[in-house]
């Protein structure tokens, strides 16, 4: 069995009371930093523990921490991003129902190495049980003296808000969180400046995840360089991974960063294998934004090697042969998945999801979603598949946000290693469109 550091009591009952989650020595970690250790020693374990965000891009969070602004008499603010509106990925939301304590702990010790007095838990609006725990959960923690004035008898003040969220994917991207937060339409801003310098309502800010805030608990209690002595290298502690598509046990799982690829899908501690004893055809890592995979390429890097489930492993080999764990969203496809369908869908989701501040992804997904869609009910061209990857590229690097990466990214993978199935789409329309009911099959009409 893996250590767990966030979900070791995910199934005793009554976890998500105070009581329950104090007997399981719940709030420990305030304790310890208020009273015993001063804001920069919070944010020195943090460092030492080697966490990396777990939000997408695994930017590492004691390093984020110590670039906030503390320019005299202006506020500091830390929000956590708990819009979690990336397809594939459904690990905050597990943790926020089961153990919301977790989080709020964590954003104690959170604003108060930031010195923050305010802080804010953004949750996507459509989550409402979720925003209920929490505020629930927030008013236990208030009238146990953990939020609050003069916490613990510290002297150290911090409210702690949900705010629900305004209800699209975009509203995920920092900067697009923060001028929803301040009430206006969810648009990213231009950086620099960073949030870290003028965040919320102009003011020095830090943005973490959900499962990054909650991982500061155990840093806390064990001491930095005991978090860093679980994962390898330079992924070091534990990852909530959303697993989901074709494998027999779909769920939410926490994985000691390390483990192969293979161990994860296949091994009944975790998936427990492709359903119906079918084959694996690809898998999609780290959420809907990141490279899709062949078989061969997710259980091996081109060296041979084993593939790892850790940042440095999945992207072994760039965009050509390698993806990234993102934000921990892992999709399995079985044998008798449409490459074609799949990529529409996520296209599908990337233009009615992009705000259109950038013509580049404003246009570009619509294209990239009318072409896959003409693909995929035999209207398509060979020179389609060109045609998507020259879009895709026009796309990528071209935006304020990362939205615009993301959109691009499925669909130039999926080309660069299905474009057979693309191209037999064009060629047998109506077999490949029938695919998706399961009577023609691309793989059957390899193999006759
Ligand atoms: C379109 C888009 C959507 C995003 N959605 C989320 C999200 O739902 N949750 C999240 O934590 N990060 C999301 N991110 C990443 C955030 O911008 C940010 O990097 C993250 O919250 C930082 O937290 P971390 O350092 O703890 O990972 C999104 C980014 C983009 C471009």
């Amino acid at each position: 069995m893996g250590r767990k550091l966030l979900l070791e009591h995910i199934n005793v009952p009554g976890i998500n009371t105070l009581a329950v989650y104090k007997e399981k020595g719940g709030y420990r970690s305030v304790e310890k930093a208020l009273k015993t250790m001063s804001t920069d020693d919070v944010v020195e374990e943090v460092k030492k523990s080697g966490l990396r965000g777990r939000g997408g891009a695994g930017f590492p969070t004691g390093m984020k921490w110590s670039f906030l602004a503390k320019p005299e008499g202006v506020a500091r603010y830390l929000v956590c991003n708990a819009d979690e509106s990336e397809p594939g990925t459904f690990k905050d939301r597990y943790l926020m129902t089961h153990i919301p304590h977790a989080l709020i702990e964590g954003m104690i010790v959170g604003s108060y190495a930031l010195g923050a007095n305010v802080s804010y838990i953004y949750v996507r609006g459509e989550m409402m049980p979720q925003i209920r725990i929490l505020e629930k959960a927030i008013a236990e923690a208030k009238a146990a003296g953990y939020l609050g004035k003069n916490i613990l008898g510290t002297g150290y003040d911090l409210e702690l808000y949900v705010q629900p969220g305004g209800g699209a994917y975009i509203c995920g991207e920092e900067t697009a969180l923060l001028e929803s937060l301040e009430g206006k339409r969810g648009n990213p801003r231009i950086k620099p400046p960073f949030p870290a310098i003028a965040g919320l309502y102009g003011c020095p800010t830090v943005v973490n995840n959900v499962e990054s805030i909650a991982a500061v608990v155990p840093i806390i209690n064990d001491g930095g360089d005991e978090y860093a002595k679980t994962g390898i290298g330079r992924s070091t502690g534990t990852k909530l991974i959303s697993a989901s598509g074709n494998i027999n046990k779909p769920g939410v799982y926490e994985i000691e960063l390390g483990i192969t690829v293979e161990d994860f899908i296949y091994s009944d501690e975790y998936c427990g294998g492709i359903a119906k004893g079918k084959k694996l055809k690809a898998v999609v890592a780290g959420g809907s934004s990141v490279p899709v995979l062949p078989a061969n390429l997710i259980l091996n890097t081109v060296n041979g090697e084993k593939r790892l489930m850790s940042y440095e492993s999945l992207s072994d080999g760039g965009f050509v042969s390698g993806t990234m764990l993102g934000s921990g969203g892992f999709v399995v496809y079985d044998e008798d998945q449409c490459m074609v369908r799949n990529t529409w869908n996520f296209a599908r989701f990337y233009h009615h999801e992009s705000c259109g501040q950038c013509s580049p992804c404003r246009e570009g997904t619509g294209w990239m979603e009318k072409v896959l869609h003409r693909l995929e009910y035999g209207h398509g061209k060979m020179s389609d598949m060109d045609l998507l990857v020259d879009v895709s590229k026009k796309i990528e690097g071209n935006t304020i946000c990362p939205l615009g990466d993301a959109a691009a990214w499925p669909v130039a993978s999926a080309i660069r290693h299905f474009r057979e199935e693309f191209e037999w789409h064009v060629k047998e329309p109506v077999l490949a469109l029938t695919q998706n009911f399961g009577i023609g099959k691309y793989a059957d009409a390899l193999e006759s």
